[in-house]
């Protein structure tokens, strides 16, 4: 099972404001829609808390210490609940989806980054980890109205010996 973050980030790596993204983008909205799509979607009870609206078609697993039952979604009290539960449902690729907690748990044993990097320069109270460049590389690139849509994959040890 791969594992892939899904982030938004401002100029400065920003990702929420109060509970929310600081921005509205509805091409990065649809973005984020088309690549979760039929997986399932693990986010902190922060983040869940924050959603505008329920997410379709998706598998949501809210990782939390305090909440025992939420309606239609999978509740996680570890990340070794997060993986077990993925890996009982078959999933080929479980996706991240924050919040700042969350992703720094997470990084360390991510395979793939679908970072959108959003024309921001405001304020923010979370924010993305730094990315470590000896371990990541980027992998593909591509323009949109809000800013660019880069994949990140982990570099692999191969050619080192
Ligand atoms: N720009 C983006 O792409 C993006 C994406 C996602 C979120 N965000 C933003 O990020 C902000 C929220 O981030 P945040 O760091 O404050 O909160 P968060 O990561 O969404 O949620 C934190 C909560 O998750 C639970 N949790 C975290 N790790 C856990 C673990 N290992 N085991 C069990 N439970 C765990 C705890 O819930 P309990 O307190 O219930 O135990 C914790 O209080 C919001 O502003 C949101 O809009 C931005």
């Amino acid at each position: 099972m791969k594992i892939s973050l899904i982030v938004a980030v401002g100029l400065n790596n920003q990702i929420g404001l109060n509970g929310k993204l600081p921005w509205y983008s509805k091409e990065d909205l649809a973005y984020f829609r088309e690549k979760t799509m039929n997986h399932m979607v693990v986010m902190g009870r922060k983040t869940f808390e924050g959603l505008p609206k329920k997410l379709d078609g998706r598998k949501i697993i809210v990782l939390s210490r305090t909440q025992k039952n939420i309606d239609d979604v999978l509740i996680a009290s570890s990340i070794q609940e997060v993986i077990d539960i993925a890996k009982q449902g078959n999933e080929s690729e479980l996706f991240i989806a924050g919040g700042e907690s969350v992703y720094r748990q997470f990084i360390e044993v991510a395979d793939k980054i679908y970072l959108s990097k959003i024309n921001y320069n405001g304020p923010s109270d979370t924010f993305f980890p730094k990315m470590d460049e000896t371990k990541w590389e980027k992998a593909q690139e591509n323009k949109f109205c809000d800013g660019s849509w880069i994949n990140y994959v982990k570099k692999t040890d191969d050619g080192l010996f």
